[in-house]
Parts: structure tokens; sequence; C-alpha cells
């Protein structure tokens, strides 16, 4: 049976009670939708999965997206990456990298990301502590609590998201072993436009969809009232009261919403403190159809 234990954050729950290497049945499925609803960051521990069973947990969310790049994808399931700073004989696992400041997945594509899944398999440690912990912010509660006259003038409005801004960032950062993108990469990531109020799909409630990694330009604003405004948001959606920590155990399976959380992978370990990931990026192509959560939610 599945058990469900909130955190004592404004985030977060831990559930037991699954073994994700095994198909989940719908009644299961429909306790972790209400749950991710609810809590926005769910956190499976003791589960060390294949990357078949990985990506097929994952796929009962939406489509997986692939790498642009085609690198760090596990050759047999490329709907698996791998996140990580190992290098074996002079290869490197996985990105090293990946997610390493605010930003919400995929809110640079029509359809946006729904749900990010990660499972643990070495966690870097200093004197006992664990390091490489992710932080995430609540976007549900960001937009109850954000200026009633900001909510009045952003209503309607569209902000454009962009994959080379937060790509570009990294690459420029000392030790990126991400490649510049191809002109021929770049065209197929043009930048997406979306509502920079949304209607979640589980909950009904509106989030503030806005980050800074992709974020760049409120459409409706001309460019310095929009660039004000931007700063505002971003300021505004990564106060304390918003922020929850994971911090990682070896063998968690991690799953956020997207659509209602932003999140930072917290780069405090040195190369030979070593991290690994296997992650798939969920798609919110099934999310918003009208009967994709009644149909889940009734099982
Ligand atoms: C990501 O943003 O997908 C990676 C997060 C992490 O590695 O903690």
């Amino acid at each position: 049976m599945v058990t469900v234990t909130p955190n004592d954050s404004t985030l977060g729950a831990s559930i037991t009670g699954l073994d994700l290497s095994k198909p989940m049945g719908d009644a299961d499925f429909a306790a972790v939708l209400r749950a991710l609803g609810r809590y926005g960051v769910l956190c499976f521990p003791g589960q060390f999965l294949e990357s078949a069973a990985l990506r097929d947990f994952s796929a009962r969310f939406g489509s997986i997206q692939t790498s642009i790049t085609g690198k760090f994808q596990d050759k047999d399931v490329p709907e698996v990456g791998f996140l990580s700073n190992i290098v074996e004989n002079g290869v490197a696992l996985g990105i090293n990298d990946a997610g390493q400041d605010w930003h919400t997945d995929m809110s640079y594509r029509d359809t946006m990301g729904f749900v990010n899944v990660l499972n643990a398999f070495k966690v870097p440690k200093r004197n006992g502590t664990p390091l490489g912990n992710t932080m995430f912010a609540n976007m549900h509660a960001a937009y109850d609590e954000l200026d009633p006259a900001l909510k009045t003038k952003l209503a309607g409005l569209t902000a454009t998201h962009d994959f080379n801004k937060f790509w570009d960032k990294m690459v420029s950062r000392p030790g990126s072993i991400r490649p510049p993108l191809t002109a021929e990469q770049r065209a197929k990531r043009p930048p997406s436009v979306h509502p920079i109020f949304l209607t979640h799909p589980i909950t009904g409630r509106q989030v503030l969809y806005c980050n800074p990694g992709y974020a760049v330009r409120i459409n409706e604003l001309d460019e310095a009232e929009s660039d004000r405004i931007l700063d505002i948001l971003f300021a505004h959606q990564l106060e304390d009261r918003f922020l929850h920590t994971h911090v990682w155990t070896e063998g968690d399976v991690l799953i956020w919403d997207n659509i209602g959380t932003l999140h930072n992978a917290i780069p405090d370990y040195l190369p030979h403190e070593h991290r690994l990931m296997k992650r798939c990026q969920v798609m919110a192509d099934q999310v918003f159809q009208t009967d994709f959560i009644q149909r889940a939610l009734a099982a």
C-alpha cells in the first residue's frame, strides 16, 4: 500500500510501499499523481532501477524527451540520460553540470516539461555529509503570495523562454564539457511562448510559470519594463519561504512537477566526490489533455 509522508517544508513528501522496478497499478499511479500535485516533489527511497524500469515508470506521466546532443544516454535505453562528474579512463560518464542554476525543465519548448525523474546511484559526501543537494521553489505559493497589483498587471501576459539562455550560461562556466550548440541543434530548440500564469493541470490552481534559467522577455511589455518585471519575479519566486532542499540518499528516486516548481542542482562537490544519477525528462504532452488527469485520478 502506498504511504505518503509529507515533509515539514513548503514542498516534498516521501512515498513508501511501492517497488518501482515493477509495473505500477492504476490506483497507485492515482495516489502518486495526487501527491505530486499537492507536494510537488516526491521521494521514493531504496530504489536502484534498471534503465528500462526507470523509463517505464517515467512514461506513465507522458512522453520522454531525449538529449539534443545524443550524448550521455543509456545505449540500450536512450530515454535514460546520465548526470555525473565521474570520468573513467578519460571518458565522462555523464553530463557534469545539468541543472546547476534555477530553472524549470523544458519551459523552452511548446510542449513544456511535466515531470523529471532522477534515480541516485552515487551521492557525494564529505565527512559523512551528503553534497550535491537539489533545491526546489514552490510556484503555487509564489503565485498566491505575489503582489496583487502585479498579478493584475501580468494577468493574460506571456513570456518567451529560450533554451540558449541556460545552455550558453553553462558552456561559459569553467570546466564545462558541454559543446557549444551547432546551428542545426539551435534550430531544433527555437524559443517558446507561455502564459506567465498557468492553471495547474492537477491542482486546478494558478502557478507562476516563469524562471530565471529560460525566461528572456515578457512579450507584451517594452524591453526595459520586461527586464524590470522579470527581475522582480525572479527575486520573488526564490524567496526563502518558497524553498525546499532535497538531501540525497543513494537509491532515492525523486520526481518533481516542473509546472509547479523551479529547481537548482547545487554543485558543492569536488571532482573526486562522485555523483551519479539516471534521469528521464517527461513532457507535458498528456497531462494537459482534458481527460488524462480525470481518468488517472478516477482509478
Ligand atoms: C536537473 O535539473 O535535471 C538535474 C538536477 C540534479 O541533478 O539534481
